[in-house]
């Protein structure tokens, strides 16, 4: 496995999804994990290689971070990415200079004589041979100075020191950022650092992972019994088909219904682990209960806390009710979660110190110890693209295992103000039509289907009402608008630039098929400064 220590950059997990691609297993740690704990995580050779992030902050900083002294005397191969370069440097005895003016965006770097990590890889070559390499760059300080053992492996202009290697040790170091996607060999060099360099197997595969996890929940689990909340999600419905993969029976799933899902998708889970996985799922219909409690509702925080809060007590109630164990059972000791990656990286697991919150979703933290049970997350390691590949491994459908997300509170944060169960009946339809167009919609250059071309899609309900004409007689009318979105991390996203032909046939089939919408509009506002959601 590879260990790479985090420094707080926000591309870290990057990293760590490029090593994945290429197969190899790898975690992401806090860079101030003890030489103690260090020592534990390369035993038996376990080990292969380490990868230091880049950082916000400058080497020179007194409370800034140092990689621990340790990694450098493991004898595995070392690599510094731009902080993690320059920490490197510092700490291996040569020089960084720092009050530079902060270098951002695109540069050419030219590789200097032959490094096992860059030999054959480049974008394009120089007249007199040299290869050239196409790159991201971010940082103010660089190192000026070589630490003893090391010789140049790459420059540009302003930064004559981009690259550094000991090829006796397997240290290497870049200034620039090969895991974003903007440097175009960067998963190439990443690749030939994990497999080539520290000589790890590219073994990280589905089948086998599948697996080795059914075996680590046979052997957590025991003969004790599961609960699991099913919310239809990707991460949540994974779980469940690992989970019951592993203990058929002795998992119960609780799938609390808040009556603000879209069209059918309640029936849709149900067919799916009841009728498809023959898994035991109770389906706790509270579309009432939830209803009731946003009458008169309209601040967006307020609802958000209301079905976060229901929702919690709703699962509680149940989750009791299978603790207690009833007909036969024994009752549940363990609380099964879709807990990833990202969530476990974001949640303080790494050290993302810049780590960005955009969701206050009613996630059930603290649950498991209010019920008194243990916790289950066999997702834990990993990325959403490798649950959604074991999603389908283990026989998911690709449309629900590829579905855009849905935010927890669901229609309730897209009708706009008071959540009422008409305007939730008229916005289900009209969101049911734009999906299923996007769905049959292809780019003739890519073959792709709009819906696959876009991050997020749906409907907004807007609880204002407009005139029209229908046939002879005048109509008075709520109106929708569409929102389509394109964007990687969803904290920046671009509106997606649809064909009018698809919003002709979406908007005149809303409006002639659901009675009750007479109009339909296109959000074209990229976020920032407008949100994804309109709430
Ligand atoms: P915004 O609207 O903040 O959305 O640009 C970014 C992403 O987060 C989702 N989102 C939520 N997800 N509970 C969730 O589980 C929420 O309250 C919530 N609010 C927004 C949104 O759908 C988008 O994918």
């Amino acid at each position: 496995k590879i260990l790479i220590l985090d420094f707080g950059s926000q591309v870290t997990q990057l990293i760590a999804r490029r090593v994945r691609e290429a197969q190899v297993f790898c975690e992401v740690h806090p860079c101030d994990v003890s030489e103690e704990w260090i020592r534990e995580y390369a035993k038996d050779g376990q080990l292969k290689g380490v990868i230091l992030s880049g950082s916000h902050a400058s080497v020179y900083e007194d409370t800034t971070d140092k990689a621990p002294q340790l990694i450098f005397d493991l004898g595995v191969p070392v690599l510094g990415i731009c902080y993690g370069m320059q920490t490197m440097a510092y700490q291996l005895g040569g020089k960084v200079e720092g009050g530079h003016k902060r270098e951002f965006g695109f540069a050419e770097v030219r590789a200097h004589g032959h490094t096992k990590l860059l030999e054959g890889i480049q974008d394009f070559a120089t007249g007199d041979g040299h290869g050239m390499l196409n790159v991201w760059m971010s940082h103010g300080d660089k190192v000026v100075e070589l630490p003893p053992g090391f010789k140049l492996m790459a420059s540009t202009p302003s930064c004559p020191i981009a690259g550094m290697a000991d090829e006796a040790r397997g240290f290497y170091a870049v200034q620039f950022h090969p895991e974003v996607t903007h440097t175009a060999q960067g998963k190439a060099l990443l690749e030939r650092f994990v497999l080539r360099i520290c000589g790890t197997r590219a073994d990280w595969i589905m089948g086998d992972y599948i697996e080795e996890a059914v075996a680590r929940i046979r052997e957590q689990v025991g003969d004790e019994e599961v609960i699991l909340g099913l919310s239809g999600g990707v991460d949540s419905s994974v779980a469940a088909a690992l989970i019951h993969r592993a203990i058929g029976d002795q998992l119960t799933c609780v799938f609390v219904d808040h009556g603000l899902l879209r069209l059918n998708e309640g029936d849709m889970v149900m067919e799916m682990f009841v009728g498809k996985l023959h898994a035991k799922v109770i389906r706790a219909d509270a579309s009432e209960l939830f209803l009731g409690k946003l009458a008169g509702v309209s601040d967006p925080e307020a609802k958000r806390k209301i079905i976060g809060g229901e929702f919690v007590t709703v699962f509680k109630e149940e989750a009791a009710k299978l603790k207690a164990g009833t007909g036969g059972h024994k009752g549940a000791t363990f609380l099964a979660q879709g807990t990833i990656y990202p969530d476990v990286i974001e949640s303080g697991g790494g050290k993302s110190k810049k780590a960005v919150t955009i969701k206050s979703h009613h996630n059930v933290g603290g649950l498991p110890e209010q019920l008194g049970l243990k916790l289950l997350e066999p997702l834990r390691e990993l990325f959403k693209d490798e649950v959604r590949e074991l999603g389908v491994a283990l026989g998911l459908p690709p449309e629900m295992v590829y579905r855009h997300p849905f935010p927890g509170p669901g229609l309730g944060v897209r009708i706009l103000g008071e959540v009422k169960k008409e305007y939730a009946d008229l916005l289900r339809r009209a969101d049911a039509i734009f999906i299923e167009e996007l769905r049959n919609f292809r780019d003739e250059a890519t073959g792709k289907s709009w819906y696959e071309l876009t991050s997020q899609a749906f409907t907004v309900f807007l609880p204002v009402k407009s005139v029209g004409v229908m046939g002879d007689g005048r109509t008075y009318d709520y109106v929708v608008a569409l929102r389509a979105v394109q964007t990687s991390d969803f904290m920046t996203a671009d509106w997606a630039e649809l064909p009018y032909a698809l919003l002709k046939k979406v908007s005149g089939r809303i409006i002639n098929e659901v009675r009750g919408i007479n109009r339909v509009t296109y959000d074209v506002s990229s976020k920032p400064p407008a949100t994804i959601e309109w709430e």
